[in-house]
């Protein structure tokens, strides 16, 4: 069976969860969402990262043990990622001893390859990333090229792994493996900088003692990138394990094109000393401002969260517009209004008018069941709008994959436009010709709900219950399609709409209620 298994990274927990740790974890939901739809065998991961001199610090400014401070914000990504529908198997902490363990056994087996020495690291760090930095990486030789704000200079023992020694063997499998950096812009970024000389790592610090200590030396923490990037095999157990052969390589890292040198050149260069296979695809999205300024804990009009979007319109409404407005791989701005505006167009028209009309019209026209399709009027054809949908799913652009299944909502409702089933219906004779138009439209409405079952997972359930399928299940459907696939003489549910229109009044009080929460 094929395996699929995807990861995001892991969060802080210095800061709470906002919209651009909401994007990476839904996206990589709809991605576990389609894979376990197709039938794949799918292990999704997520987690916390909570070591590390930016934790420790963070709790020492909140009176808090870093434990404390990780415990209260790990319960807050739980309660989100539960009201978001987030479909994760397993959380994996950095502060288990199951990580603890496979990350000391790393550390060892790069001991072993004789790709770690003791020296000293002088230079230029940046806590807020955790990251190293060469004066030619600063802006104006002291500012954090990611944060813009002053980086520390630190001198101190340090154990170093041998990256430059990997470099040619890491470009070269950039040229075996094209796909290993997804989307292709940022695959050749990543080549430029490998490309500049890959410089050895400092991968322990002895100035704070939040960490891992190395298991060959107590007066060194593991560098906590090292630590972290582990998480990815420590929670399948550790090379070795059954969960290990199982999952790993994972298909999928998904991240934030922030990190993506320590996921396309540490992380790898780290497998290879230790003799374990590549991941096989780094897939990077983008950044999401709001009102076009950086989301940061000192902005508090940026700290859009997602909790108080999904009270008051629903977690599909928000998982749509995020997978919906941009492509994975580019920045998006994001606004209440746009939010709102997308929501009127898409969920509460396109989609929301053509299940409602449909089922409207089957309850006035057909008693209210589901009538039978006649094989002497023609239909709509979707197989071409659905081998799409699956192409656009399989090159993870989820954005490409809701528009295309957009233009089957659309021509549904063309479909029904312009056959006018009311007209029809004044004439007795006519039953057979309309019972195949409610037939037709209610079938595609069955594979609009499977198709948008990743990304919009409650709605799936509520449009499948309306057609009168008691126990909703998502299986992703295959080409030719059927079209019978619901049973005639299912009762269909008309019942309220799906996205009630929000109007001007009610966009300016939900703009002004969200507004208020983030201050
Ligand atoms: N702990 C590291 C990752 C270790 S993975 C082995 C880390 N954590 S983080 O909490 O800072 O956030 C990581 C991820 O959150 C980013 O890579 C990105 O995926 C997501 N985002 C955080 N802010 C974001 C936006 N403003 N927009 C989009 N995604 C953002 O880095």
């Amino acid at each position: 069976m094929t395996t699929f298994y995807i990861t995001t990274p892991i969060y802080y927990v210095n800061d709470v969860p906002h919209l651009g740790t909401a994007y990476t974890t839904i996206a990589a939901d709809v991605l576990a969402r389609y894979h376990r739809a197709q039938g794949h065998d799918t292990w999704f991961l997520t987690g916390t990262d909570e070591h590390g001199q930016k934790i420790e610090q963070t709790a020492k400014e909140q009176n808090k043990t870093p434990l404390d401070l990780a415990n209260t914000v790990v319960n807050r990504f739980e309660t989100t990622w539960k009201n978001l529908n987030i479909t994760h198997n397993d959380f994996i902490r950095t502060t288990q001893d199951r990580h603890k363990t496979v990350v000391a056994d790393i550390w060892n087996r790069l001991v072993d390859a004789g790709d770690i020495y003791l020296g000293e690291y002088k230079g230029s760090y940046c806590i807020r990333c955790e990251s190293f930095y060469t004066e030619g990486q600063l802006i104006d030789k002291k500012l954090c090229p990611i944060h813009n704000s002053e980086i520390s200079r630190i001198s101190e023992s340090s154990y170093f792994f041998r990256l430059s020694k990997y470099q040619d063997r890491l470009l070269e499998h950039f040229n075996n493996y094209p796909d290993f950096v997804q989307p292709e812009s940022y695959k050749n970024e990543i080549i430029s900088f490998i490309k500049t000389g890959l410089r050895d790592l400092s991968i322990s610090r002895t100035s704070f003692q939040w960490g891992i200590t190395t298991p060959t030396d107590d007066k060194h923490v593991i560098y906590v990138w090292l630590d972290a990037l582990t998480n990815y095999i420590s929670a399948l157990g550790g090379p070795g394990t059954d969960a290990y052969k199982q999952f790993w390589p994972a298909q999928i890292h998904l991240i934030g094109k922030d990190i993506l040198r320590f996921h396309a050149v540490y992380w790898p260069c780290f497998l290879f000393a230790t003799n374990l296979p590549l991941p096989k695809t780094i897939l990077t999205h983008g950044w999401w401002n709001v009102r076009g300024k950086k989301i940061s804990k000192s902005l508090p009009a940026t700290q859009v969260d997602p909790n108080h979007i999904v009270s008051e319109l629903s977690s599909d409404a928000l998982r749509y517009f995020l997978l919906r407005e941009i492509p994975l791989g580019l920045d998006g701005d994001f606004s209440y209004e746009t939010l709102i505006d997308r929501y009127n167009a898409d969920l509460a028209n396109d989609l929301g008018n053509l299940l409602q009309r449909t089922l409207s019209m089957t309850v006035k026209f057909c008693d209210g069941s589901v009538p039978l399709p006649s094989n002497h009027l023609p239909s709509i054809s979707l197989d071409e709008e659905i081998n799409q949908t699956t192409k656009h799913f399989d090159n993870n652009a989820p954005s490409l994959a809701l528009e295309t299944i957009w233009a089957i909502i659309r021509k549904t409702n063309r479909y029904i436009d312009s056959n006018k089933p009311w007209t029809l219906a004044k004439d007795p004779t006519n039953q057979d010709t309309v019972n195949h138009i409610m037939s037709t439209a209610l079938n595609t409405l069955y594979y609009v709900a499977q198709l948008i079952a990743p990304v919009l997972p409650d709605t799936s359930i509520t449009i499948q219950n309306k057609l009168g399928i008691e126990h909703p299940t998502v299986s992703w459907p295959q080409t030719p399609l059927s079209s019978h696939a619901i049973e005639s003489n299912n009762t269909i549910e008309c019942g309220s709409p799906l996205f009630p229109r929000i109007d001007q009044t009610r966009k300016e009080d939900l703009i002004a209620i969200w507004s208020n929460e983030s201050k």
